[in-house]
């Protein structure tokens, strides 16, 4: 497929912001799945762009750090021929009291069409989508949502094993800060995958029986379950103090929910291997996990491109003064 500008009605998104995965619909990730399917083609052409949001302008503005998801939108919205404006937190008007809404506002009265936003705050995202007039996609908020996270991930799983419904998916480690977490959760059990989460009681979080998933503690056991494993990062940074709240010492999480080369292969079947970025090496997984034949981290990263494209694309066909 060769993605032009033009949209039946019945292949748009149910919404006009890419908030959550809660708000999506199955359709609505199936389609945005067909897109990226035609978005990864074009990637791999010689020519890796087309004109397709050639009169529309994107403000990232990321007010927490980032690698994976701001390089991945960037490169998007520069693939879909985007015009682009970049803001960060760190050197901003942020740092002399300037609001959310304000810093926001300042930004769409230089006619932007859309924003994409990263900020700590759980709810952000819904927040602006409520007061400032542009298409809003949240890039992580807090220990919400990452919804491009969860579909690039799901869209991996679909990618390798050829399907999602039916896949037994791992979530492993520190559940409680995590909106990868969530949004997988949300976005796995949409598309009719099974769902386990694994990790010490201190990371799980209380409401993690409402959620319609297995949980299971002895990672040996939820591994000889599951068809894929994804390894989350330990969110040093959100759990106060030293960093070291929720257990003794990394040490001690590593020998009892990191995968190692020998707990891989104790397992005694091809499990597919995930993670979100960024690994701490030798925590979470060794180097040898990270960079098995059966990982598919870097393809992960790969397909946020497409995905991202896809995300844009759909929520653009949806801006009222757009040609399509
Ligand atoms: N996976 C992810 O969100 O990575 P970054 O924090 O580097 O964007």
């Amino acid at each position: 497929m060769s993605p032009s500008r033009t949209i039946a009605l019945s292949e748009q998104l149910s919404t006009e912001h890419l908030l959550g995965i809660k708000d999506l619909s199955a359709a609505d990730i199936e389609l945005i799945f067909r897109t990226a399917d035609g978005f990864k083609e074009v990637l791999n052409r010689p020519i890796k762009k087309v004109p397709s949001l050639r009169d529309i302008t994107i403000a990232n503005l990321f007010f927490e750090s980032s690698t994976r998801t701001r390089v991945s939108f960037e490169l998007a919205e520069k693939r879909l021929s985007a015009d682009v404006v970049n803001f960060s937190s760190s050197g901003s008007s942020v740092s002399k009291g300037e609001t959310l809404v304000d810093t926001v506002n300042n930004i769409l009265a230089m006619k932007v069409d859309m924003v994409v936003m990263r900020h700590p705050d759980p709810g952000a995202a819904m927040f602006l989508s409520r007061h400032v007039d542009a298409r809003i996609v949240n890039a992580g908020d807090g220990t919400h949502e990452h919804p491009t996270q969860a579909l690039l991930d799901a869209y991996s799983i679909r990618e390798k094993l050829g399907k999602v419904k039916g896949v037994k998916v791992l979530i492993v480690g520190d559940i409680l800060h995590s909106r990868v977490a969530l949004s997988n959760i949300f976005c796995l059990q949409k598309l009719g995958a099974e769902v386990m989460l694994c990790g010490p009681t201190t990371l799980m979080p209380r409401y993690v029986r409402s959620l319609g998933v297995r949980v299971e503690h002895d990672l040996n056991k939820a591994l000889r379950w599951c068809d894929v494993a994804n390894m989350l990062r330990i969110q040093l940074e959100r759990q106060g103090g030293d960093g070291i709240a929720n257990f003794p010492s990394l040490r001690e999480y590593a020998m009892l929910y990191g995968l190692d080369l020998e707990r891989y292969q104790r397992i005694g079947k091809e499990v597919v291997i995930m993670h979100p970025g960024p690994i701490n090496r030798g925590v979470e997984v060794t180097s040898q996990v990270a960079d098995h034949a059966n990982s598919i981290i870097l393809d992960q990263v790969e397909n946020g491109v497409a995905v991202r494209m896809a995300v844009l694309y759909l929520l653009a066909a949806r801006i009222p003064r757009t040609v399509v």
